[in-house]
């Protein structure tokens, strides 16, 4: 495996592969992430793993200056499961200038949700995401269902702008609780490890509801966030909505229900594709 740290060496490498797969990464690696090689092996290769913490898409409140960077221990897991190039530029590689180049994607996907607790949020991922996209030129991309909205909108990107890539969604690995695999989980302490579950637990509860008849999302939808309140957390939304645009769904669409809440200071998402439709 080889560890790149500029754009030109990287191109020189991949020059002539025409089934590059690319998972694109902030580091800090989980069996989550190592799942997305495996499938990108699936895919097609060489395998290329990007490293870059992107501070266009964190607010200045966020954790861009303590998100955790370990180089070194994710070079180690990825060489273990078989990635071929790891791509790690720093800042003044990647943004040797201010980014004032941005992609903005459409708002009714991109400023709902996630974008409307996060704003801007989705063009600093969409700006760094496509600029990756042009230094690896991969044939696929993989990414996980855990940032279901992510995914959305990054298909989105690349449908409107002909981009000549498939973009793969992974299902999200879990722990064996049902917590989500997050680089964010190592943020919480070991009694809100325990309590984190209780996230995809709400989850579960509506899937379950749901498969019983149930259509009211909204009792569903603000009886989820009540549960977790009472429980100590700070929901931002807990969310059912049409998996293919995250729209109001209609009779009869496949649905999602997509949440987010803080536990103490970290801030935590999941979502479950529910197995009725609406
Ligand atoms: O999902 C992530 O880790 C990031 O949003 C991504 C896609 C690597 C862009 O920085």
């Amino acid at each position: 495996m080889r560890v790149i740290h500029r754009i030109a060496e990287l191109r020189q490498a991949l020059a002539g592969s025409s089934a590059t797969a690319f998972v694109p990464t902030m580091g800090n690696l989980h069996a989550g992430h190592l799942a997305l090689i495996e499938r990108a092996r699936k895919a097609g290769g060489p395998v290329v793993a990007s490293i870059f913490v992107n501070r266009l898409q964190f607010a200045p409140h966020e954790d861009f200056d303590t998100y955790p960077r370990t180089l070194e221990r994710d070079c180690e897991l990825l060489r273990k499961v078989g990635c071929d190039f790891v791509f790690a530029p720093n800042e003044a590689e990647l943004y040797p200038q201010r980014q004032v180049c941005t992609v903005h994607p459409p708002a009714d996907l991109a400023d709902i949700l996630e974008g409307h607790f996060r704003p801007g949020f989705f063009i600093g991922v969409c700006t760094v995401v496509l600029k990756l996209f042009n230094c690896v030129q991969p044939r696929y991309a993989i990414f996980g269902k855990k940032d279901y909205q992510q995914l959305l909108v990054v298909r989105q990107m690349v449908r409107q702008l002909a981009l000549p890539i498939e973009v793969i969604g992974a299902e999200t690995a879990r722990a064996d609780d049902g917590l989500a695999l997050s680089s964010r989980n190592g943020y919480l302490d070991e009694v809100q490890r325990a309590e984190a579950v209780y996230l995809s637990r709400e989850l579960r509860a509506i899937d379950s509801a749901v498969r019983q008849g149930r259509s009211d999302w909204a009792s569903l939808e603000s009886a989820a966030m009540d549960a977790l309140s009472a429980r100590g957390w700070r929901p931002d939304y807990v969310a059912i909505r049409r998996r293919i645009d995250l729209g109001e769904p209609a009779a009869g669409d496949a649905v999602v229900v997509v949440a987010a809440a803080r536990l103490g200071a970290t801030r935590l998402i999941d979502n479950l594709e529910l197995s009725a439709v609406s």
